[in-house]
């Protein structure tokens, strides 16, 4: 896979792309990751990038003519799916990050000042996504988070091949806990089934478990997620003992 990424920032995305997972992708030649500034591609003696908005109201704008000009400049180097990082995009979630990472390349462009000119957008955009709702100062932390959740996806990148599927939300449901040694930690014990050795039994409990936390934690999620009848009567079973 190919991101591209544009920013007036470019040093933000140094550090996280060059350790753990990012740059073990890169160097097992699974994701090429550019990074450039939009900047270079101001054609005026003072590289200007922002302008003030028609009508008024406080704050700057990324021209649309320095923007257009970046994007296609980029995209002259093999086609893209090009993202506008923006409170104002559909917020990111599992599956989406899912649908990108089957991708081949992705242009990810991080909007900074009060926005970006609509022109731009209507002109250079695919697709605009968030990752909350609440705003950050600029696209790169976004862009770096929607980084990850995507480029995790890519077969090979994790060493466990296929843990990533039984992560929080890949099913539609968040993960149950997890132990590690040692097997009695300031009193508390580790759930005996995890040391049985059944693994059908592990598998049980671990999808119990799952269910009972997206009930506790986030009951909406269970509407949209796939059910078995035996997820239904375990989830019956806990709505009645919780009513007892
Ligand atoms: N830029 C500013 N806020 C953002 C958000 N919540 N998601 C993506 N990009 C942003």
């Amino acid at each position: 896979m190919k991101i591209d990424a544009l920013t007036l920032f470019p040093d933000m995305f140094d550090a996280v792309m060059s350790e753990s997972m990012m740059w073990k992708a890169r160097e097992k030649g699974l994701l090429d990751f550019r990074v450039h500034d939009i900047r270079d591609y101001a054609e005026d003696k003072h590289r200007k990038v922002d302008d003030s908005p028609y009508g008024g109201g406080g704050g700057m704008l990324l021209k649309p003519d320095v923007l257009v000009r970046a994007i296609e400049a980029v995209k002259a180097e093999g086609d893209a799916l090009v993202i506008l990082l923006s409170p104002q995009g559909r917020v990111l979630t599992h599956q989406l990050a899912d649908e990108l990472a089957q991708r081949s390349r992705l242009l990810l462009v991080c909007g900074r000042y009060e926005g970006v000119d609509e022109r731009a957008i209507e002109l250079a955009i695919d697709d605009e996504i968030s990752i909350g709702d609440y705003v950050l100062t600029g696209g790169e932390l976004a862009a770096l988070v929607l980084i990850d959740a995507v480029v995790r996806l890519i077969p090979g990148v994790l060493g466990a091949e296929g843990a990533q599927h039984r992560d929080s939300h890949a099913d539609g449901l968040l993960e149950g806990p997890h132990y590690t040694r040692p097997p009695d930690y300031r009193g508390l014990g580790v759930p005996a089934v995890l040391t049985s050795g059944h693994h059908a039994e592990v598998d049980r409990w671990r999808r119990q478990q799952a269910l009972k936390r997206t009930w506790e934690r986030r009951p909406e999620l269970l509407a949209a997620a796939a059910l078995s009848e035996e997820d239904r009567v375990y989830l019956e079973q806990l709505k009645a003992e919780s009513s007892d």
